[in-house]
Order: C-alpha cells, then sequence, then structure tokens
C-alpha cells in the first residue's frame, strides 16, 4: 500500500439496497488495500459518499451532508472525500467543479476504481456499462452475517418515464450464473441463512438459466432457508414464478411489487406497460397459490397530469388490494426523464394532500393486517440486537415483518425460533421467548 495513502475509512450510504450492497463491496475492497473502517467520519481520512439520485430530496441531502465535510477538510487537508452512486454517476464533473474539495467521483458501474485510492486525486469515473461484474476478486464486507445481498443484474432497461435509475446504472445486464450460484454457496458454508438477490427488475434475469431456474438451483443450495428478491416488475411477473411460491422450500412467502398507480391513464404516462385489472390478476393468482402472502408496493402521488379522479382510484386500489405495507412517495421531477417534459406538472400541495390521504388509507390497513397475527405462530429468523429498550434482538418473519423478541436468553444470529406474536403494531410485532 502506498505510505501516503488514507489508513481509516467511513463510508455513508444513501438509497436502495443496491446502494447498500455497493457499499458493502467499497468496503471490501478499501479493507483489502489495508484500510479499516472508523464510526466517526471526523476520525477517517478516507470518506466515501454513497448517493442516490431517485427524488430531489435524496440529492439536496447529498449536497447538505457534503457541506459538513467541506469544514472537516478544512481543518484537515490530508482528508480524500470520495463521492459514490447514482448522484456521482448523473452529475460526473458537475460535483468537482461545484465542490472542489471532492477528489474522486465514480458511479456505480465504476466502484471497483476505488481500488487506486491513494493515487487517484481529482478524478471523475462515470463511464458506463463497464462490466466489472467478476472480473474482481475483492472480498465483499458484508453489514449481516446471516442474511446476504446478492446481485443478479445490474442496470435497467424500463425506462419509467419519472425514473432516473436507468440513466445512472446503465443497460441492464444479468450476471453470470455459475457465479451467482458460487458465490451463495460459498455464503452458506461461511453460515449465512438468507440470501436477498438483488436487481431492478429480476423477472428478466437471462443466462443460461432464467429467474425462476435460478430460483430452483438456489433452492438446492443447502443451509440457505430463506430466498427473497427485489425488485419484480409486475409487467414481467411470469406464472412460472408465481408457480413456485409454496412449492418452493425456501422461497419466502413474500413479494414487493410496485404498482405505482391505480390509474390506468397515469400507468400509461409512467410508461409502465401493465393496467391496474392485469396488475390485480397477478395479485389474485398469488393469493391463490399463498393465501397470505405478504405483499408491499410502492406508489407514486401527484404524478403530472393526475386528477382527482386517478387519485381516488389509486386509493381504491389500495383498499382493494389491501397490500401489507407501502412506501408512498411525492412525486419529483428527475432532469432529462420523459416525465419531466410532460405538460401538467401539479403543485407541491396537491402532491402532499394526496400523500397523506394515500397514507392515512394504508396506514389502517396495514395495521389490521399485522393485527391477524396477534395470538399466532410464526417462523423468526433473529438476525441482529434490538434497538427498542426492552427487547433483545430483532428478526423477520418470513414475509418480512419485523419482530421484536424479548428474552433472558443468549440466542445467535441466524437462530430460527417459532414464536407466538404477543402484540402487532403498524410497523413491528413483538414476542417473547
Ligand atoms: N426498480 C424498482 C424501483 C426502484 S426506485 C422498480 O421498478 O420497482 C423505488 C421507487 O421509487 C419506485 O418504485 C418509485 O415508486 C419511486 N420513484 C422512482 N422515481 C421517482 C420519482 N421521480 N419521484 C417519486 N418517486 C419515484
Ligand atoms: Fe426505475 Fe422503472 Fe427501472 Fe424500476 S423498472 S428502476 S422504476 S425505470
Ligand atoms: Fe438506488 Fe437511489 Fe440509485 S434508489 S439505484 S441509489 S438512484
Amino acid at each position: 500500500m502506498d505510505k501516503q495513502g488514507p489508513k481509516r475509512y467511513h463510508i455513508i450510504t444513501f438509497g436502495c439496497q443496491m446502494n447498500a450492497h455497493d457499499s458493502e463491496r467499497i468496503a471490501g475492497i478499501l479493507q483489502s488495500k489495508g484500510l479499516t473502517e472508523v464510526v466517526q467520519p471526523e476520525e477517517a481520512d478516507l470518506i466515501v459518499i454513497n448517493t442516490c439520485s431517485i427524488r430531489q430530496k435524496a440529492e439536496d441531502k447529498f449536497y447538505s451532508q457534503i457541506g459538513r465535510f467541506r469544514s472537516l477538510k478544512q481543518r484537515k487537508p490530508s482528508l480524500k472525500i470520495a463521492v459514490a452512486g447514482c448522484i456521482a454517476q448523473r452529475e460526473g464533473e458537475r460535483i468537482t467543479k461545484r465542490a472542489p474539495y471532492v477528489d474522486l467521483v465514480i458511479g456505480p458501474q465504476n466502484i471497483y476504481a476505488i481500488k487506486d485510492i491513494s493515487n487517484l486525486q481529482g478524478r471523475v469515473f462515470t463511464e458506463q456499462e463497464v462490466s466489472f461484474l467478476d472480473e474482481y476478486e475483492y472480498p465483499i464486507q458484508r453489514q449481516n452475517p446471516v442474511k446476504a445481498l446478492v446481485n443478479i443484474m445490474y442496470g435497467c432497461n424500463n425506462f419509467c418515464s419519472y425514473c432516473i435509475v436507468p440513466y445512472t446504472r446503465g443497460r441492464e445486464r444479468s450476471r453470470v450464473s455459475r457465479d451467482i450460484l458460487r458465490e451463495i454457496k460459498e455464503l452458506a458454508q461461511k453460515g449465512y441463512k438468507e440470501v436477498m438477490l438483488l436487481g431492478q427488475n429480476v423477472n428478466s434475469y437471462k443466462d443460461d438459466l432464467d429467474f425462476t431456474e435460478l430460483l430452483i438451483k438456489i433452492g438446492e443450495i443447502e443451509g440457505i432457508e430463506r430466498v427473497r428478491f427485489m425488485t419484480s416488475h409486475p409487467k414481467d411477473l411470469s406464472d412460472r414464478l408465481i408457480g413456485l411460491f409454496g412449492e418452493l422450500r425456501s422461497l419466502c412467502e413474500h413479494i414487493h411489487l410496485p404498482l405505482q398507480s391505480g390509474s390506468d391513464r397515469i400507468l400509461g404516462l409512467m410508461n409502465r406497460k401493465y393496467t391496474y385489472q392485469k396488475y390485480l390478476e397477478k395479485i389474485l393468482k398469488l393469493r391463490s397459490k399463498v393465501p397470505e402472502i405478504v405483499i408491499t408496493t410502492d406508489i407514486i402521488t401527484g404524478f403530472p397530469q393526475e386528477t382527482e379522479r386517478d387519485h381516488q382510484l389509486t386509493l381504491e386500489a389500495l383498499k382493494e388490494i389491501r397490500f401489507d405495507g407501502i412506501f408512498s412517495f411525492k412525486y419529483s421531477v428527475r432532469p432529462n426523464t420523459a416525465a419531466a417534459n410532460l405538460e401538467g406538472h401539479l403543485p407541491e400541495e396537491t402532491k402532499e394532500q394526496r400523500l397523506y390521504e394515500i397514507n392515512s388509507v394504508q396506514d389502517i390497513i396495514t395495521e389490521e393486517k399485522n393485527k391477524v397475527l396477534e395470538g399466532r405462530e410464526v417462523e423468526v429468523m433473529v438476525e441482529e440486537i434490538s434497538d427498542k429498550p426492552d427487547f433483545e434482538y430483532m428478526g423477520r418473519t418470513r414475509g418480512n415483518k419485523l419482530v421484536y423478541i424479548k428474552t433472558d436468553k443468549a440466542i445467535s444470529y441466524g437462530t430460527f425460533l417459532n414464536v407466538i406474536i404477543k402484540k402487532a403494531y403498524r410497523h413491528s410485532l413483538e414476542t417473547e421467548v
């Protein structure tokens, strides 16, 4: 290692699970270069900010964060600042122009550039579609010892009209199935029990295996008890995949299936390529296979041209489908996306009011759906130390619901417990062992 290079790093991560996993890769590279992680950014001589560009609010957070590090760098000129992630890709050199104290800019497709950190002063890496996939054998420094994020695809080809991701993560590429299976086998040997397969649209996975074939192969790996995936695009959710729920032992009874809107007109403007009816049919099929399958979704409120009637259709959809949970967002204009050029952008107050109404309807449903679990026995995997007083551990059900566990025993991570749910709330369940 270069003697002049940084010794202590600190990574700050925004955004989705892809970014969380990219940070685990970055940490792995830095550690194999001899750097150690520090908890406080003030103690670091390399700070990596892994950014998200999905909504304006995420970008604003980044720029306020970076301002903080400017003064840190004034006090400690040897400090290096690297900006990674989707803002890095989108903004590129504009970041170093606006914030000259940034030393390195690396887009999500270029994270391996950080391996040369000791001599990368002032460099910007935003080349598209570099095939970094499995060429570099750096260990991944995973956050959790029993559940692992595993990339199966990179990029996105869908170009939903509101979305920045195809511009930041490039075209869709599937990882070689052999590499994925090898990685998961190694994880199983290390004691991992759960894998979350990552891709913007996992259903279009294609190598020598397709996505369902890949799931079946992963299901054969001994030691992996739970498999989840994210995200599934409704237009590509196949009958074959639906057919695996309840059949494949390791495939958890949970699916995140972003609806975005209950109005066909808005879905059309969003370029989602399905109608509400088509979406509903998939939900009914999933439920006929596994009646209590946990289904979560994403909703965008106040898309351009969304009328009160369109909004009501989304509210009706929530009442009809009764999701276990939703992630709801106010539409945020992303530069250079198709929706940015649409007529009829709505005032902030309208988006806010609609978001409020969406959440009011869903909050009741979410709570009701959790309440059903009170007094029931469920399987929980113990995953980490509790962040809530009076509880010792946190775990998840197969349906991905968070469970707080009260116990006077020491339980190791990755233990499966069959527990009775004592109390259910909107955001969590509670049990005692
Ligand atoms: N690939 C995933 C989603 C990635 S982004 C998928 O297709 O499901 C996660 C969520 O952010 C999206 O589902 C959408 O609801 C929301 N989102 C994306 N772009 C947005 C924007 N410009 N404004 C508001 N919400 C947005
Ligand atoms: Fe964005 Fe649509 Fe791709 Fe998801 S599928 S990442 S929402 S463009
Ligand atoms: Fe993820 Fe945000 Fe990029 S949601 S893909 S980190 S824009």
